[in-house]
Formats: structure tokens, C-alpha cells, sequence
């Protein structure tokens, strides 16, 4: 949906060079020491897989699963890459701490992104612990003051933007999306510009960083941001939001701590606003267009959080401000979660990284083990699994209810009958989890929970089905091809 003329063209001139995929030699077995997995090899000795895989990962990867098994190495890009698809695998990768780094992949490629120097610069001593100690303020205590600072700005946003009518408004949904969870998520994490420019302030931002988002693909691919025309003189601007004496005037309690905790050079603080919206409003958005699309979904969801805020003594009304607390959103029981958890099931495209630190045997079970070499990268992919009949069944298929039994969470997912340890991976796995797990989950119930509040919500007549934009595999939560328009008119309570 928003591509742009300079990745198209960067593409099909590299495919051009690619020609035709019957002269590729599918299955080198030349040079393969013993125990290496079989190896995919692309036509190009260094571009190699990268593009086909770039283009669907999923494609791609289940193609040749079906082929060469469970197992199997890709050179993509200069890299050796060794996926490991099956998710009964997968602990022994999670667990597999000293051989297996994540942390060299992100130093690396982060910096190179997001613009700032690299961790373990000499003119920045502590930085790593420093990015380490900001993470620790999206969880543990300072989770309550993050959540219920989310809450009162979401308020404010729908306040502002989406309560002042009595008709049908039409709106276009991924829009709606974007525009609600990015000022309500910058308000809360870093404050603003001064209320009397916020508006136009927060849009400037949205739409900067909306320009930067489009290339974010590439720029972890690591295409040099000098070929990528414009975007560089964007990310300057956007980091420039971020100096000290400019956007941050009305500070939020929790970015004078993360201000205080960060380094204080502003790239790193636009690499936590990209962290903490990137992913979370393709989130948002498959929620609601699950739940607007499956209406038995949504009124259970409903009439829970109907439920909770009357347990809590409030009287909603269309006058009162909805709060709903910590404690209130932490229960994992209940349908909201399992939908949240549903759609990102079906959407969560993110790949789970780790590099080989030196030439070992990785063992994989008591009777599997495959040879690694050192620098190649390991790699898992949890959406062939959230998308296996075997694991789910019709797995393409929206079940709001996938994650209750009973009104308890529902746990209990096998495969070839042994009960997997891990069967749902949204947020990465092991030491490289993603910190802002808890916030994101808690955001999105929170918005979720306006909306079906304040709102009767309809899809508009005679669109097609949201589909998976691919483009951005292997990155985190997948957008749609194109967006979707929808109604909405604010409840009479
Ligand atoms: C639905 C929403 C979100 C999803 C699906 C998501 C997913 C992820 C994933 C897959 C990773 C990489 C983990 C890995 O490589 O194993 C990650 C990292 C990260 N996420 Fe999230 N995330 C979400 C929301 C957030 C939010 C709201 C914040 C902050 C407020 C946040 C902060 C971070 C940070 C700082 C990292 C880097 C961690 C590191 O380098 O060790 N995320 N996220
Ligand atoms: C953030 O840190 C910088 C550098 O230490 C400082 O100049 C600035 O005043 C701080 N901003 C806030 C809002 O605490
Ligand atoms: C709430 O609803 C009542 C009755 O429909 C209406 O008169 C009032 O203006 C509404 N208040 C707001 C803030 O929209
Ligand atoms: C939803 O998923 C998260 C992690 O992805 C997990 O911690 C939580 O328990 C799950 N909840 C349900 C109801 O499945």
C-alpha cells in the first residue's frame, strides 16, 4: 500500500539481473561439510536468495520446506542463513545461549537505521548499558504509570478527533489507526510540542515518520540510506524532533525518565518511537478489522469490557472518561486477549535472528544436530508455525476464541502429538524478546476498548478481503495491501 517508486525500481532492475529461475542451482551439495543442512543457493553468488525471499518470505520458505524438510540453509544476501521451521525445535535455539548471539545482529543493524553510533562506540561509554535501562521502563513498576498515562491520552485523542458527532462517519481503518495510536503513544512516552501546536505538530511528525517507515525494509536489509533518495535528509528531521529543546516542551513523566536514563542523543529516542508504534499500529488495525469483520467477536468482547467497567462500579457514559487500570487489562483470560493474540496469529510475520559465534555442532534433540559455522545466522520463523493445520486448526481462518478453554487461557497446542512449548511468537523469543510486550498488549486493549465503547462499527459494503501486504516479512507485524473503509457513529448510552 505504500510503496514507493524508488524500492520498485530498485527491485526490478535487481530482478532484471536475476532472469529466470530455471538457471538457479537449487540444491548445492558441493563443499557441505558433514551434518550441514542442505543448501539453497541463489544465481547470483551475493545477492543470492535475498529477493525472492524478500518478495513473500512466507512463499518462499514453505516452498522449500515442502522440499528439503524442517531444515535447511539459505544464502541470502552474503549470509548464510540455517532456518529452523519446526517449533518443537525451536527450545533448544531459545535456550542455546553462549554459541548463539542475537545481540551482534542488533548492534549492527540498528544503529545503521535509526542513525546513531554504534553501541560500543569509545565516545559513548555505557550506551549499551544505558539502551538496556530505558527497556526496564516499559515493564515492572513503571508499566502502571506508562498504562494509565496511555489510557487518559487516548481518551484525549478520541476526545478531540472522533466524539464530537451524533452521524455515520466513514473513515478509512489502517488511517484511523495510525493516527489515534501515534499521538496517543508519543504523548505518553515523550510528551509534545505545546498544546496550542499539537495538532499540527503531531501530523508534520506522523507524516515524516510514515515517509521513514516506508523505508525501513530496506534500510535494515541494509541498503545504504545514500541510495534511498531523500531519506536520509528525513530521518534528520526526525531525529531533530527530538533534541532537547524542541519537541519536548510539555514533558511526560515517563520520558524524563527515559531522557534521563537514555543517552541523551536523540536518534535513540526516535529508534524507541519507531519500536514503539512500528509494529503496534499494524496490530491495532488487524484487531479491529478482525473484530469489525466477525461480529460474534465483537460483541463478546464488548459485553467483557462492559462487564469489567461495571464490576469496577463505573456507569459509562458518553460524558465520562473510560479508565481502565493495570490490574483491569493484565487478566490474560478473557476474549479480548485471545483476539488480540488471534490476530497476531494471523498477521505477526517477524523472524527470530541469532549468530553463531564460533564453529559448533548445534544440537537439536537427542538424535538431531546440524553443523554451524561461524557468523552464519539461525533463524526461526513463527509464522509457519502460527500458520500450521497441524498447530491450528484452519489455520487461515479468524477464531476470536483460539486462546480460552473454559474461561481459563487455553495452553495446550501440539504438534506430531507432543504439546509445544512455544505456539505463538509475536514478540521474538529468549534474550531478544521484545521489552514493550506488556505495554503493547495493554495498549491495545485499551483502544479496543473505546472503540467498541463509544462506537457501533460497521465495514463498508462491496470491499474485498484485507490481505497481508508481504513486502516487510521477517520485520514484525505485516500491514494490509490496502486499506479498508469502515462506519462508525457514536453509541447512544
Ligand atoms: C504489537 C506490538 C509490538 C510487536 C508485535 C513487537 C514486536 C517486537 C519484535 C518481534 C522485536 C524483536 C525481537 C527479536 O528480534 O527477537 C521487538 C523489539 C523491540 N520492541 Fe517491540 N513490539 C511491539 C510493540 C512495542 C512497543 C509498544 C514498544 C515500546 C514502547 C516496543 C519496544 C521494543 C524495543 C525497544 C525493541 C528492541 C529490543 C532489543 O533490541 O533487544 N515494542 N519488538
Ligand atoms: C534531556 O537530556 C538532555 C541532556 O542531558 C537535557 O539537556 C534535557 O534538559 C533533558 N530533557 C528533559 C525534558 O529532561
Ligand atoms: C452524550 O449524549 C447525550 C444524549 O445523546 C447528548 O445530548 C450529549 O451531547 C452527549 N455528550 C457528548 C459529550 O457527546
Ligand atoms: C497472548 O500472548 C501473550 C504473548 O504473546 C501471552 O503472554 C498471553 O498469555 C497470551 N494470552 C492468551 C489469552 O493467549
Amino acid at each position: 500500500m505504500r510503496r514507493s517508486t524508488n524500492w520498485w525500481f530498485f527491485r526490478e532492475h535487481m530482478q532484471l539481473s536475476l532472469i529466470s529461475g530455471a538457471l538457479q542451482c537449487d540444491c548445492a551439495v558441493c563443499c557441505r561439510r558433514k551434518d550441514e543442512p542442505p543448501l539453497i543457493k541463489g544465481w547470483i553468488p551475493f545477492l543470492g536468495k535475498g529477493l525472492e525471499f524478500g518478495k513473500d518470505a512466507y512463499k518462499f520458505l514453505d516452498k522449500h520446506k515442502r522440499k528439503h524438510g524442517d531444515i535447511f540453509t539459505v544464502q541470502m544476501a552474503g549470509k548464510y542463513m540455517t532456518f529452523v521451521l519446526d517449533p518443537l525445535l525451536y527450545p533448544y535455539i531459545i535456550k542455546h545461549g553462549r554459541q548463539l548471539d542475537f545481540h551482534e545482529f542488533s548492534n549492527k543493524v540498528a544503529p545503521i537505521t535509526f542513525g546513531y553510533p554504534p553501541v560500543h562506540s569509545k565516545l559513548h561509554p555505557g550506551l549499551k548499558e544505558q539502551i538496556q535501562r530505558s527497556f526496564k521502563l516499559l515493564q515492572g513498576e513503571s508499566l502502571t504509570l506508562l498504562t494509565e498515562s496511555m489510557m487518559g491520552n487516548l481518551m484525549l485523542v478520541f476526545r478531540q478527533d472522533h466524539l464530537g458527532h451524533s452521524d455515520w462517519m466513514s473513515g478509512s481503518m489502517y488511517q484511523f489507526c495510525l493516527s489515534v495510536m501515534f499521538e496517543a503513544t508519543l504523548l505518553t512516552m515523550f510528551g509534545c510540542v505545546s498544546s496550542a501546536r499539537r495538532h499540527g505538530g503531531v501530523r508534520a511528525l506522523r507524516d515524516d515518520f510514515v515517509k521513514f517507515d516506508d523505508k525501513f525494509p530496506l534500510l535494515i536489509a541494509q541498503v545504504p540510506i545514500c541510495l534511498l533518495r531523500g531519506t536520509r535528509a528525513i530521518r534528520k528531521k526526525l531525529i531533530n524532533y527530538f533534541l532537547p529543546d524542541r519537541i519536548l516542551k510539555e514533558v511526560s513523566e515517563s520520558f524524563t525518565q527515559i531522557n534521563n536514563t537514555l543517552s541523551p542523543l536523540s536518534a535513540h529516542h526516535f529508534a524507541m518511537l519507531w519500536a514503539s508504534v512500528g509494529n503496534t499500529v499494524p496490530a491495532t488495525f488487524w484487531a479491529m478489522y478482525y473484530l469489525l469483520s466477525h461480529p460474534e467477536a465483537l460483541q463478546a468482547v464488548r459485553q467483557e469490557i462492559q462487564e469489567v467497567l461495571s464490576l469496577s462500579g463505573v456507569e459509562f457514559s458518553n460524558d465520562t472518561d473510560v479508565k481502565l487500570h493495570r490490574e483491569q487489562l493484565d487478566k490474560p483470560t478473557t476474549s479480548s486477549e485471545s483476539t488480540i493474540n488471534e490476530s497476531f496469529r494471523l498477521s505477526s510475520a517477524s523472524m527470530n535472528i541469532r549468530v553463531a559465534q564460533e564453529d559448533f555442532s548445534l544440537q537439536l534433540g537427542e538424535s538431531r544436530s546440524v553443523a554451524v559455522r561461524k557468523g552464519d545466522i539461525i533463524a526461526m520463523y513463527p509464522q509457519i508455525m502460527h500458520l500450521d493445520p497441524e498447530i491450528y486448526e484452519e489455520p487461515k481462518k479468524f477464531r476470536f476464541d483460539r486462546y480460552v478453554h473454559n474461561g481459563a487461557e487455553k495452553t495446550d497446542f501440539y504438534k506430531d502429538d507432543q504439546k509445544l512449548k512455544y505456539y505463538l511468537m509475536p514478540f521474538g523469543s529468549g534474550s531478544s524478546m521484545c521489552p514493550g510486550r506488556y505495554f503493547a498488549m495493554n495498549e491495545i486493549k485499551q483502544f479496543l476498548s473505546l472503540l467498541l465503547l463509544y462506537f457501533d462499527l460497521q465495514l463498508e459494503d462491496g470491499q474485498s478481503r484485507a490481505e497481508l501486504d508481504p513486502s516487510r516479512a521477517g520485520l514484525g507485524i505485516l500491514l494490509p495491501s490496502a486499506d479498508v473503509r469502515f462506519r462508525y457513529r457514536l453509541r447512544v448510552v
